[in-house]
């Protein structure tokens, strides 16, 4: 085998792997997590990697792939179960084939049972699980997608008659562990020492698991390539700049009034108290109505809502339509209560 670049990303409970042929330094990144893309960049950076790969081993419903971004962004190719229905897939895999990176081989078993399209990826040495197989647990079987006695297929007639010897690089664990061998997990899983296809199936069925938290979400951008609220967010906050509350209530105070404040909450919040010399534009009817209220362009304008993220996005957009002097606040008039600074009914 060639010499082999290999990292374990933690974040949270979720791993995700950047692996690198180290003569020809082209990668791959297993699982990319949205909120780690700046962290690869920079580790495939400082290696001198060029990622050619994004591949996810399933359709994710507890995190936010950054494959369709990552993958738009370097050009490079993202990989998935042929049965994945994310349309950004721009290499779809079946069950047996190979990817090859660089001069490493990365062989692909397709393991259905904790989603449909999860996949296992085979390097000579270690094996790669994804939500198939953990350290001491399986990927849970309950969620979309999701069935028992496929797991059990996967995993008795599949995964674990590989190599003994092979290492195990799961897609999550909860406990700082990183690795384990499948000899290891089939002397030690709990779950596998269920060995018949019923018991296997009634103890997936009996395990009373909680809902990931943004299972809705992640579905819905990871079968997609859709994007989160807080991305949205994210991005516009990128485009804009800010002003601090107390730097507004100084502003006020000082009666500097060259600058327009407006409160893109509804009308009633507006009504009910607003900070001092707001006008009212609810973030729903904005756009249509910024050539009637606001005709220069050239104003200053801040923009507030009640926690700061609507602002941040209804600022962005007038920055959008030609306002180049829109900031908005840092934090929202719940803050700016919270601060007893002055306000008006
Ligand atoms: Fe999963």
């Amino acid at each position: 085998m060639s010499d082999i670049i290999f990292e374990q990303i933690r974040s949270g409970g979720c791993l995700s792997y950047l692996i690198g042929c180290a003569d020809t330094h082209n990668a791959i990144i297993i699982d990319p997590k949205s909120d780690q893309t700046d962290h690869y960049l920079s580790i495939a950076g400082r290696a001198g990697l060029r990622i050619q790969y994004l591949l996810d081993t399933h359709t994710h419903a507890d995190h936010f792939t950054s494959s369709h971004t990552l993958g738009r962004k370097l050009d490079a190719m993202v990989v998935m179960h042929r049965s994945s229905v994310a349309p950004f897939v721009t290499m779809p895999v079946d069950d047996g084939e190979t990817v090859i990176v660089g001069k490493l081989r990365l062989r692909v078993m397709h393991t259905p049972g904790h989603t449909s399209d999860s996949l296992c990826v085979i390097l000579p040495d270690r094996v790669l699980t994804g939500d198939t197989l953990l350290i001491g647990g399986t990927g849970r079987t309950d969620l979309p997608g999701g069935d028992p006695s496929q797991l059990f297929d996967s995993l008795f007639e599949g995964l674990l008659k590989l190599s003994p010897d092979l290492m195990v690089f799961p897609g999550h664990d909860y406990k700082n562990r990183s690795s384990s061998t499948l000899q290891e997990e089939i002397a030690n899983n709990p779950r596998l020492q269920k060995r018949q296809r019923d018991e296997f199936v009634r103890q997936m069925r009996e395990l009373d698991l909680s809902m990931p938290t943004h299972l809705t979400e992640a579905l819905r951008t990871n079968r997609t390539g859709g994007k989160t609220v807080e991305q949205m967010i994210s991005e516009a906050a990128s485009k804009i700049r800010f002003m601090s509350l107390e730097e507004l209530r100084r502003q006020i105070e000082a009666n500097t009034d060259d600058m327009i404040i407006l409160d893109v909450r509804e009308k009633d919040a507006y009504k009910e108290s607003h900070i001092p010399l707001a006008i009212n534009i609810p973030r729903g009817q904005l756009e249509l109505r910024v050539n009637e209220i606001l005709p220069d362009p050239t104003q200053r304008i801040l923009v507030y809502c009640e926690f700061g993220k609507i602002s941040t996005l209804a600022a962005a957009m007038l920055q959008d339509m030609g306002y180049r002097r829109t900031i908005a606040l840092d934090g929202g008039i719940k803050m700016w209560k919270d601060s007893h600074y002055p306000l008006v009914s």
